[in-house]
């Protein structure tokens, strides 16, 4: 079927002959116009825009540019008898001259940004590879996203004149020297001679495109919402998601940071497979909310044998974690990434983690019965593809999975102390030493967030304590841990002073440590009971910050009081803290309280309960009841939102008016 723009164009007939892709890839037109036509059909035939790359002056004037008002030539065209540099204009017997030219490029095309992008990807890698990597801002170029993709493909034009009246085919025999001379002589002075404009265009193959990206329909005009998206959207609904807004930043985080996190790779932001409407995110929450709701209505009516399989379901994962933890610690995982997605032997997974041989053989049973580690059943070889890496790198951007698996062994060690925490003649909690590498292994579990979102997006997220950080304040991290949140306020708001307060010495001193070493003047830490904050502390903060604390704290009603009576009257508390119900009848059937849960039993309940006088709150105290407890100290709850990139729930309050 013919090209619906070569009933606008001439096609060009090669001398040699064209195939008939060429035949429809070059033509000409008489005017503007007409090209502009050309140019629309091929946008509209194959979904995709052309934007003006290069155009050259007085393109569509003809000659007309070449002349002073008084038709005198201003500049001497040069004569041509063919088009050899990229082959636009065809070559016939009539001598032209290349007046003016314009090109078009794909709207996937050059990233101006690519060198810059680059920097910034590789900064970020270095910031990762460091033991307590902190973001430098300002080293970093801010830039816009863009779909430019480097795709080669262009609409190529050409205006030129023919000089009609000359023949390089006739008998005259003169040379094309002699007619050149003759045709400029002609314009020099002024003389009167025919000819004829053309406008000559070249358009890309397919081929050009595919290269580098898809074309037609597959551009995600109409695409429906892929799995990967809408699987998430449902887990986020599940999670009490209910703004359009809000969905649509972590559908979007998402995609960048889980599913596309090289950006060279992402798809068009015109892709609906990946970047669905506003309508069909609305559509599909509706639809999400009625299938948990029927879900939940199925579950009661569970029968035994699906319980059977459930309840299997959920021992087997619990041993398989065990051995992916183990997996984690040991080194092994880091040996498989080490050796790339590449199919290695036992003894080479073996040899490079330094584990022996045997163990290493078992553990690959577990993890290929599993579906994590993959194998080759021809060569009995190993491999962790690539998609998995991420979730078990050091440092991952993508996933706090791994670092919470290495608590398990933690908790499966405190299993006869909490035995013994249960019964009603037993201890009433347990301390945080009995935690092995606590304040470890959280900085490493928040500093995923802490390091990609707290300034990237959170901190933005409120522009008017943005703004005031940036001139400076006084911040205080409560519970700050070894410190990483407060050294990025500091680092990232230098005219601000941060404070970071927390009662596990050995927490502070490491933070103090690598304050010296970043050479932080603007931040301090404070090894000190949060419930005891003194009197002179009394409106002395613009900004409190706690991520993950206020349910850990045996006095969270008095250290809520004290955060009142510190903070100024226009100051601002954002607490971050998980995110379930209060009511156990409001958690059922959700899969991350269930884990929630198990963290309270075994760490975040034992730990408050082991102070006299605890109000024992526990990891899922639940939006109902902190919401009460803020109330009761005097905070007016603003907002409960998700930020984007974590499960946890933002609490953004003010000190209520008395
Ligand atoms: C779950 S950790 C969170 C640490 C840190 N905010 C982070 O994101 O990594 C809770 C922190 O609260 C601290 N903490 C608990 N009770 C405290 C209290 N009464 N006074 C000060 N700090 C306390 C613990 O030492 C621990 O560092």
């Amino acid at each position: 079927m013919a090209a619906t723009w070569t009933q606008v164009w001439t096609p060009v007939h090669e001398p040699g002959g064209s195939t008939e892709e060429e035949e429809h890839l070059r033509g000409w037109v008489s005017n503007t116009d007409e090209a502009e036509d050309v140019k629309e059909q091929l946008q509209v035939a194959e979904c995709i825009t052309f934007v003006g790359d290069r155009k050259g002056k007085g393109f569509g004037n003809g000659i007309l540019h070449l002349q002073n008002p008084d038709g005198k030539l201003i500049h001497m065209p040069r004569v041509r008898f063919s088009d050899i540099k990229d082959n636009v204009v065809s070559a016939d017997s009539v001598p032209f001259a290349i007046v003016s030219r314009y090109s078009l490029r794909c709207m996937y095309g050059k990233d101006k940004n690519q060198a810059a992008k680059r920097k910034n990807e590789e900064l970020a890698e270095k910031a990762m590879k460091e033991d307590h990597p902190l973001p430098r801002k300002r080293k970093y170029r801010r830039l816009q996203g863009s779909k430019k993709k480097g795709c080669p493909a262009m609409i190529e034009m050409k205006e030129v004149i023919r000089f009609t009246d000359y023949d390089t085919n006739d008998d005259s025999g003169m040379s094309k020297r002699a007619i050149s001379d003759h045709i400029r002589a002609d314009l020099r002075n002024g003389d009167k001679f025919n000819f004829e404009r053309r406008i000559y265009i070249r358009l890309p193959s397919k081929t050009d495109h595919q290269s580098v990206h898809t074309l037609g329909k597959l551009t995600g005009f109409m695409n429906p919402m892929h799995k990967t998206v809408s699987t998430k959207l449902v887990d986020l609904v599940g999670h009490g998601v209910t703004n359009l807004n809000e969905m649509k930043r972590h559908l979007r985080a998402h995609l960048h940071t889980v599913l596309f996190p090289d950006v060279e790779k992402r798809p068009s932001i015109t892709d609906t497979a990946f970047y669905p409407s506003d309508n069909t995110i609305r559509q599909r929450m509706y639809a999400a909310r009625m299938q948990l709701r029927i879900m939940a209505e199925a579950g009661e009516k569970e029968t035994h044998d699906q319980f059977e399989k459930r309840f299997s379901t959920l021992v087997i994962h619990g041993f398989v974690s065990l051995s992916t933890s183990l997996g984690i610690q040991s080194g092994l995982f880091e040996a498989l990434i080490k050796l790339k997605d590449e199919e290695r032997t036992v003894k080479e997974i073996a040899d490079t983690a330094g584990l022996k041989e045997r163990y290493v053989q078992e553990w690959l049973g577990v993890m290929v019965a599993a579906d994590i580690v993959d194998i080759n059943p021809e060569t009995e070889k190993y491999s962790l593809p690539p998609h998995r890496i991420p979730f078990f790198q050091p440092g991952s951007s993508v996933s706090d999975l791994g670092v919470l698996l290495t608590e398990l062994p933690t908790f499966g060690g405190l299993y006869k102390k909490l035995l013994d925490c249960l019964k009603k003649d037993g201890p009433q909690g347990l301390s945080y030493s009995e935690y092995t590498d606590f304040h470890a292994m959280m900085s490493n579990l928040s500093g995923r967030w802490v390091l990609h979102h707290l300034v990237q997006d959170f901190i933005p997220s409120m522009p008017q304590i943005e703004e005031q950080m940036k001139s400076g304040i006084r911040i205080l991290d409560l519970g700050c841990g070894r410190g990483l949140a407060s050294l990025v306020f500091a680092e990232n708001y230098p005219n601000s002073t941060v404070v970071g307060l927390d009662f596990s010495e050995e927490a502070i001193n490491y933070g103090k440590e690598r304050a010296k070493e970043k050479g932080l003047t603007n931040v301090e830490f404070v090894c000190e009971d949060a419930a005891c904050i003194p009197d002179d502390w009394n409106n002395t903060i613009d900004y409190i910050y706690t991520f993950d604390v206020i349910h850990d704290l045996a006095h969270a009603d008095k250290v809520l009081l004290a955060l009142n009576r510190i903070l100024k009257p226009d100051g601002v508390f954002s607490m971050i803290d998980t995110d379930c119900k209060t009511k156990h009848s409001e958690n059922a059937s959700n899969a991350l309280c269930s884990l929630m849960y198990t963290v309270s039993l075994f760490h975040c309940l034992p730990i408050s309960l082991f102070f006299e006088g605890s109000v024992g709150l526990g990891t899922c105290w639940g939006r109902e009841k902190a919401t009460e407890l803020l109330k009761d100290a005097g905070f007016r709850v603003d907002s409960i939102t998700k930020p984007v990139g974590t499960d946890e729930a933002h609490y953004m309050c003010t000190k209520k008016v008395k």
